[in-house]
């Protein structure tokens, strides 16, 4: 209890400049100290804030060697609050360096989530050729009208920096787009395309229950094309944090994909990102798709956005989400900070003909975290290390794999009545949410399971299906490192490594 104490005085001394709202600019970014990075929980491997509450990733572009990625923030709590965009960048999408608080609310309102480009040909003004603006597009959330019981609270805004991201102006006209009367109007996801020979903007903004398509050639003036929200769609809760972007299909073929994050209603309970694979032809989102697909059958990834900028030669769309799920985020037992985002994952098509789905994988820069290769032999593996990532090959149809400990908790992966689950009823603690203790679950329809890819860090486990065709991201919170993996099921000799901390 000490330790948690002393290191919430610690962030506290930290955070003090940041409770100034107008002063961004001169405020030193946390240090990184093992303290802060050692409490219990703490992701070793994933990015967490240094202190306090994070939810979604923000912002996420490529810029000059440095992958920037903002984040939904609340510097003053570990609960939600009124919103800030944390910052980080990496060059490699596996060491985080803090940077100060990129965008703090004012008076039209709290910061929420958005996007950033690189406006390459200045098509703001905002910058110059030479020098030209990163732009960050968000919501704002003003609070005061909101509680006043109005429903036009939410507006888009922009911001821009000219000094590769470290600082932050407002645009002085914001609004850049006003709220017609709807109260979830919000997230925009900003992507340049070719339109007839010409570049334009086109924003996808998620208002209430569809996305809307809006587009503009200067980021400042944006114009509405379309609307689009299917029948068929999971509608369970309200939808957030679009994006839009093109992505190749195996046979070459150039498809739209659509992602859109929805809470409550995900296919394990709460928050989850469905997705439409079709096309966009500059104003209108069209598809075949008739069922609800879904990027990731955990239950925690959620609002997950992809980088913007990455540059051709490297030809990948990378994909951060937030760990965590609405139904407990703000309650999880970790005090000194609240969140981590998932792996950073590349994205791909697959399928064939008519029919397509998302796969998704950790980015190969994620080897950089090996330490130890391991050979796991055998069904009972004493396990030396809590950062690991193994690869077990299925030899029969229905399998598991048991990580537990010396205290009776225990995590397991499995398949069985042709789904893959993971349950994590006696993972650790579970109490702190009554829905936590569960069998999460999802249907592999034909799929062969070739192999499973598990990796393990202090409070999450990331399962990747032959490659990535499947993924489920889970929260767990074990009291003691699993010391043991049972193994039932698999191939005598498996693989694996163990990993190494990024603090
Ligand atoms: C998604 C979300 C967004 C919103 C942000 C507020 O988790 O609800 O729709 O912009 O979080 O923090």
């Amino acid at each position: 209890m000490k330790g948690v104490k002393q290191i919430l005085a610690l962030s506290f001394i930290l955070l003090i400049g940041y409770s100034c709202q107008n002063k961004v600019k001169d405020q030193p970014a946390i240090e990184v100290t093992t303290a802060l990075y050692g409490e219990p929980h703490r992701p070793q491997y994933h990015f967490s804030p240094p202190a306090n509450w994070m939810n979604d990733p923000n912002g996420m572009v490529f810029h000059k060697g440095n992958y920037h990625l903002f984040y939904q923030y609340y510097p003053d709590s570990n609960v939600w609050g009124p919103m800030h965009w944390g910052h980080a960048i990496s060059k490699d999408l596996v060491s985080w360096e803090n940077l100060p608080i990129a965008i703090a609310p004012d008076s039209l309102g709290w910061i929420f989530s958005g996007s950033a480009v690189l406006d390459k040909q200045n098509s703001s003004g905002l910058g110059s050729i030479e020098n030209p603006p990163l732009v960050a597009i968000y919501t704002y959330h003003d609070n005061v009208k909101g509680d006043a019981g109005r429903i036009d609270f939410q507006t888009q805004g922009i911001a821009y920096s000219l000094d590769d991201g470290v600082s932050w102006d407002k645009y002085k006209e914001n609004p850049v787009l006003a709220n017609p009367g709807i109260k979830d109007f919000r997230d925009p996801k900003v992507t340049k395309m070719e339109v007839g020979g010409k570049s334009m903007w086109i924003m996808s903004l998620a208002v209430k229950d569809k996305i809307s398509f809006y587009s503009s050639s200067n980021l400042l003036e944006w114009t509405h094309e379309s609307d689009f929200n299917p029948d068929w769609a999971a509608y369970g809760g309200v939808w957030e944090c679009p994006d839009l972007f093109p992505l190749q299909s195996p046979d070459g073929e150039q498809k739209w994909v659509l992602f859109v994050s929805i809470n409550p209603g995900g296919p394990n309970g709460g928050s989850a990102t469905q997705y439409f694979i079709g096309d966009f032809d500059g104003e209108t989102f069209t598809t075949n798709q008739q069922d609800i697909k879904w990027l990731d059958h955990g239950t925690d990834n959620y609002a997950g956005v992809t980088w913007s900028n990455v540059p051709d030669s490297d030809g990948r769309k990378i994909f951060i989400g937030w760990m965590s799920n609405w139904n407990y985020a703000q309650v999880v037992p970790t005090e000194a900070w609240r969140s981590a985002m998932t792996l950073p994952r590349t994205l791909f098509l697959f399928g064939e003909g008519e029919e397509h789905w998302i796969g998704s994988k950790p980015v190969k820069e994620v080897e950089q975290l090996r330490d130890r290769a391991l050979t796991i032999e055998g069904e009972k593996i004493t396990l030396e290390n809590e950062l690991l990532e193994v690869y077990l090959k299925p030899k029969t149809t229905d399998f598991s794999a048991t990580f537990e400990n010396e205290f009776g908790e225990s995590l397991v992966i499995g398949k069985r009545e042709g789904e893959l689950y993971i349950d994590r009823t006696k993972s650790g603690l579970t109490d702190f949410n009554e829905g936590f203790a569960s069998i999460i679950t999802a249907p592999l329809n034909e799929f062969d399971v070739n192999e499973v890819r598990i990796l393990l860090d202090r409070s999450s486990i990331e399962v990747f299906v032959n490659e990535g065709t499947l993924a489920m991201t889970a929260l767990v919170f074990p009291q003691h490192p699993y010391s043991k993996l049972l193994l039932n099921g698999f191939e005598k000799e498996n693989k694996g490594f163990s990993l190494k901390k990024i603090w």
